[in-house]
């Protein structure tokens, strides 16, 4: 029975309990029955479910996977005591071409796979009897997108109750201003709907982050509609990604003493400028936006992602120095925009890859005619665009809006008026933030991004700006000097990527992954000139997270990413950690021990260090001290004084490396600042497999049937060194009030299934994902291999 509480708002999780079945035989209809069906839980994503097919019709830019039609069912019963008041279904998202019926009826159609809508319900439900709600998701138009899109109600469901005298979902604006040291104003709009019995009081009151009032504002509203309250905030503690400092408004509704609605809205003070001179300011303060591009899906789950995956992924990132997340190339599940607020990231949220012109998807098998959102662009992208900006815009992560990724129209005469169009329509909605287009052919030949398209953005959006022919070296300068004025910030870079553990010396094949000691070379060229060019707000590069889909076969995801689809970090990790983070020292050496190569061949060891130099020894023996150089300092004080100078600076890139002799004997690198050892990093051999070793993230589980934990698997020696080359089969079962919702080891040529038990190391490391039952009890997962040790972990849900 749902919606059972005396609250003025009830909102409900409604995910649980739901029926699927794909459409491949016949298609269904409201009032069938549930024959062929089978339990699943919302969000859920079939995509994963099934194998990976090289002949699918996703292909390879999908991943792969299979699309086609899905239908959901949902039997279930509300509340006699919801009678009267006014209650809505409301999905975050579907992939794509949702219909949703109640009870025979239907509600209504929604296109886009990325953002939220919602269903009046009030008069279709039945108050007494059971209540069938039916959602047909339709992803048959295939390719329709150049990456993985999932398959399904990927996102959560909510079931809505208020009163008739409410204020709608994503009804309030929130913006502040800070107008002293000790004051900030904060201006909410809210939209209050009322049922025209008479008169109500809306009282907004500001907590700070540990819930105490400190501001408030009280007015009457006499009929539906904005209404709008400046609010001083005594001393307030700003919002940044180094503070991420947030505090709650709580709207409430009265008449007389009755509640008829209370609402929050987490929102944060800050302020956001960009200069084009200097870049981007938060609070004043100069920032450049260390950024990385995620797309949305989370590895092993799919589309259909847990927030806690989003936390690990994003906590690792930050880990790595990482401070901005561009959402590509579309709005994203609203909890990875909460966990950016709650943990302090500076975003660029984006509506589109594609606008009215079709883009081709190319990669892969594909022999298909493309399709994508340009085919429905013209009827849906004003209410596509408007639900990002109204559900996303209260968010103190939010730093620009991106209308667009590399869309055709920047070529086009008339590119310009449909750009103008969308960022007026940000604009609009969000008077507060400026807009960029992530453009791919800025001066690229023969069809470069027309002038008139260029001058209509606020930001410009570069994409792979090292890739013109005459600009390789020059990167953003000729720009600049033809166009001092512009906003300029890398929205799409190429990152130092590859795949975990591969150390093969020769140029693979695809351009994106080049050899491990050739790789931080070409990434640093655009990171050194990002980082020392003031102008430049920022880079997103691509990516930060492996992603599902734009593959070629064998291969069903990407390996463009910091991070693999398992959140294992790759060795370039700690190459922008050692340039963004370099608060506390820190060293990292590879390639590992373990590798293929003849005993004696010399190979490059490569050393990221955010120290001042660093000396190498190998089997004990010193292969000298070297130093890269960066920061460069100049003379300070006077005359031929510094400060600080790169002692043995032996390289203009931003790393050191060494050619030394393949050897089972351990590397170690000691690292030194002024000129006193300061941290060291060993790299040993290991032994063959012997043990698993296994640590999860989570001391509980709430039996919520939502809460998930990871568990990272490693594979050691007899000694209990880890084994980087390791391959073994692992197994992983469950006992208890858990269920295991994925696997992966984030190879991604590997095509074991995510959903299975068994799949092999990759690199000595599998990560397992579990979920807790709604029931509470012990949990208890076995992991096992043939000829190793086995690993337990154990932990409660309650
Ligand atoms: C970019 C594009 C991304 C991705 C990337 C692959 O041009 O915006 O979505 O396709 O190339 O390298």
């Amino acid at each position: 029975m749902y919606l059972q509480d005396s609250c003025a708002r009830q909102l409900e999780f409604f995910g649980f309990d739901w029926n699927f079945r794909l459409a491949e035989e016949s298609e269904d209809a409201p009032g069938n029955g549930l024959d062929g069906y089978r339990k699943v839980q919302i969000p859920h994503d079939w995509s994963v479910e099934y194998p990976f097919d090289e002949n699918s019709t996703t292909f390879g830019s999908g991943g792969y996977v299979k699309a086609g039609i899905g239908w959901y069912k949902k039997i279930f019963k509300i509340s006699p005591q919801t009678k009267g008041k006014h209650l809505t279904i409301m999905f975050d998202g579907a992939y794509m071409c949702t219909t949703v019926w109640l009870n025979g009826k239907e509600l209504g159609e929604h296109v886009y796979g990325y953002t939220p809508f919602e269903f009046d319900i009030t008069d279709a439900l039945d108050y007494d009897g059971d209540n069938e709600l039916v959602v047909r998701v339709n992803n048959s138009f295939q390719p329709n997108s150049r990456w993985y899109t999932g398959s399904g109600i990927t996102r959560d469901v909510w079931i809505r109750c208020v009163s008739c005298d409410h204020i709608p979902t994503y009804g309030t604006y929130i913006t502040t201003e800070i107008t002293s040291e000790t004051q900030a104003n904060v201006n909410v709009v809210t939209n209050v709907a009322l049922s025209g019995q008479g008169d109500v009081t809306l009282i907004t009151k500001i907590l700070d982050n540990g819930g105490k009032e400190c501001a408030k504002a009280e007015s009457n509203v006499s009929a539906s509609g904005e209404v709008k309250q400046t609010i001083a905030l005594p001393n307030p503690k700003l919002w940044s990604a180094d503070t991420p400092v947030l505090y709650t408004a709580v709207s409430k509704l009265k008449r007389g003493d009755d509640v008829l609605d209370k609402y929050k809205t987490v929102f944060g003070v800050r302020s956001v400028e960009f200069c084009a001179e200097k870049g981007c300011f938060i609070n004043g303060q100069q920032v450049k936006l260390n950024g990385v591009c995620v797309h949305h899906d989370g590895g092993a789950v799919g589309a259909a992602v847990p927030a806690k995956v989003w936390r690990r992924r994003l906590t690792r990132l930050k880990e790595m120095g990482c401070n901005a997340i561009r959402c590509a190339h579309n709005p994203p599940d609203p909890s990875l925009l909460d966990l950016c607020d709650e943990l302090g990231f500076y975003v660029m949220d984006e509506a589109f890859d594609e606008w009215a012109q079709l883009k081709w998807k190319i990669f892969g098998s594909n022999t298909h005619e493309s399709r994508g959102y340009s085919e429905w662009f013209n009827e849906h992208h004003v209410e596509d665009i408007e639900a990002m900006l109204y559900r996303d815009r209260n968010h103190p992560s939010i730093v620009m809006w991106s209308i667009g990724n590399e869309v055709p129209e920047q070529s086009k005469a008339d590119g310009h008026i449909l750009a103008k169009k969308l960022q007026d329509i940000c604009h609009r909605l969000d008077p507060t933030r400026l807009c960029t287009q992530a453009c791919d052919q800025i001066c690229s030949e023969p069809n470069p991004a027309t002038k008139e398209f260029l001058d209509t953005l606020d930001i410009i959006g570069y994409n792979y700006t090292g890739r013109w022919r005459t600009r390789a070296e020059t990167l953003y300068d000729d720009d600049k000097r033809a166009n001092p004025n512009w906003l300029m910030c890398g929205a799409e870079n190429i990152s130092a990527a590859g795949r975990r553990g591969d150390y093969s010396l020769s140029m693979p094949e695809r351009y994106w992954r080049r050899a491990y000691f050739a790789a931080p070379v070409y990434a640093g060229k655009l990171l050194r000139y990002t980082m020392v060019h003031d102008y430049v707000i920022g880079d997103f590069m691509w990516t930060g997270i492996d992603y599902l889909g734009e593959a070629h076969w064998p291969d069903r995801s990407a390996s463009s990413g910091i991070i693999d689809t398992a959140g294992f970090p790759k060795d370039h990790f700690y190459f922008y950690k050692s340039i963004w983070d370099r608060k506390e020292p820190m060293a990292y050496i590879f390639p590992h021990r373990n590798l293929d190569f003849p005993e004696g061949m010399i190979i490059p060891v490569l050393c990221y260090t955010n120290c001042e130099y660093a000396e190498l020894f190998v089997g004990g023996k010193s292969y000298g001290k070297k130093a890269y150089s960066y920061p460069m300092y100049g003379m300070t004080e006077k005359y031929g004084h510094w400060d600080k100078m790169p002692i043995i600076a032996n390289t203009d890139d931003l790393f050191i490396s060494w050619d030394v002799p393949v050897t089972s004997e351990p590397i170690e690198v000691v690292c030194y600042t002024d000129d006193k050892e300061v941290c060291r990093y060993k790299v040993e051999a290991a032994g063959a497999p012997a043990a698993l070793r296994a640590k999860c993230d989570s001391d509980a589980l709430y039996a919520d049937g939502r809460d998930i934990a990871h568990i990272e698997i490693a594979v050691d020696d007899a000694n209990g060194v880890f084994n980087p080359s390791a391959k073994n089969a692992i197994t992983v079962t469950l006992e208890g009030a858990a269920e295991l919702i994925g696997i992966d080891n984030g190879k991604a040529d590997s095509h074991e299934s995510f959903k299975g038990t068994t799949m092999n190391a990759n690199g000595g490391l599998l990560l397992a994902m579990i979920r807790a039952k709604r029931e509470g009890g012990s949990v208890k997962v076995n992991i096992t291999a043939d000829g190793l040790k086995p690993a337990v972990i154990e932990l409660n849900s309650k």
